[in-house]
């Protein structure tokens, strides 16, 4: 048997192009444009290469880009002023500082300061705080755009059997809470669980985020399941090439033999991130204008 192959990139660029549109009534409606800030502290070259992917899809999507970029050196002090100043410039709708920053830095700090009206990444207490209690708020990024593709696989999700491996705060954790709310029955795996594999062969629904190239294997996976492989992990280079191959958290190739449905990497959840962000924007600059947002149909 093989899995049906699940085209993020194809339903994020939907997205996107829905999104786009909605922005250009948000202008209509506002006399503005939506606007996302980006603050990138330091060079890390992957984060680097996201804020300016998110900078150009949110000019794609016809909304206002801020990027701000700081040196290493930059002082908390430094960085919480300038949240301070995007929470109160009304040109923006939302602000996402790229994480990791850099060691020096308190990361929970510089989030608890951004205004929960502008947490388009769902990570102040606040937002969190509202996730759990299941009301309306700003969701992460990452696990939003996850279910969306559940839904779009499995419609209804009621009594379905999910398994989560990874509790981060970015996406297990939150994506737990999305699950419970659409009527699964959720279970949260991690590095201490005990018998994984049994585990994870119990569930019709399995979303790896772990950060470890290829950990679930085919024989964990239940026939059948909706797997949804959050993981983008760097092989070590083949002799003679100069970089290793992307691949998930899961062995794509040969849980495609079991899966009923499964994203690959690249070209599964990954485009659903910045998407959902341009999504989260255009809801955040809705609510900030008081103004009416028809739902997004997808
Ligand atoms: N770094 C990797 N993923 C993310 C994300 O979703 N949000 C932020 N702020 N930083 C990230």
């Amino acid at each position: 048997m093989s899995a049906i192959r699940i085209d993020g990139k194809a339903f994020a660029a939907r997205l996107r192009e829905q999104v786009g549109e909605r922005a250009l009534d948000f202008t209509k409606g506002s006399g503005r444009k939506a606007g996302l800030a980006v603050v990138l502290v330091g060079e890390d070259p992957a984060s680097q290469v996201y804020v300016r992917s998110k900078g150009k899809a949110t000019v794609a999507a016809n909304m206002a880009s801020f990027e701000h970029k700081l040196p290493d050196t930059t002082t908390q002090a430094e960085l919480e002023a300038l949240v301070d100043q995007l929470n109160n410039d009304p040109t923006v709708d939302g602000i996402l500082v790229q994480l990791p920053l850099p060691d020096h830095l308190d990361e929970q700090a510089v989030v608890d300061r951004i205004s929960p009206s502008k947490d388009v990444d769902g990570l102040t207490p606040v937002s969190t705080g509202r996730l759990a209690l299941g009301l309306n708020g700003l969701v992460p990024c990452t696990p939003l755009g996850s279910l969306m593709l559940l839904k779009d696989q499995l419609g209804d999700l009621s009594g379905l059997n999910a398994v989560v491996i990874g509790r981060s705060i970015l996406v297990g954790k939150p994506m737990a809470q999305l699950l419970l709310d659409a009527n699964a029955t959720v279970t949260i795996a991690h590095s201490r669980t005990k018998d994984l594999p049994d585990v994870v062969r119990r569930a019709d629904i399995v979303v790896a985020a772990v950060g470890r190239a290829e950990m679930v294997k085919a024989e964990w996976l239940k026939p059948g399941a909706t797997v949804i492989d959050v993981g983008i992990n760097r092989l070590p280079p083949e002799p003679g090439a100069d970089k290793g191959r992307l691949v998930g958290d899961v062995a794509y190739e040969e849980a495609s033999e079991v899966a009923g449905a499964i994203t690959p990497v690249p070209g599964g959840v990954g485009p659903m991130t910045i998407a959902v962000l341009l999504r989260n924007t255009l809801v955040a600059a809705y609510r900030n204008e008081g103004l009416e947002m028809t739902e997004l149909t997808l």
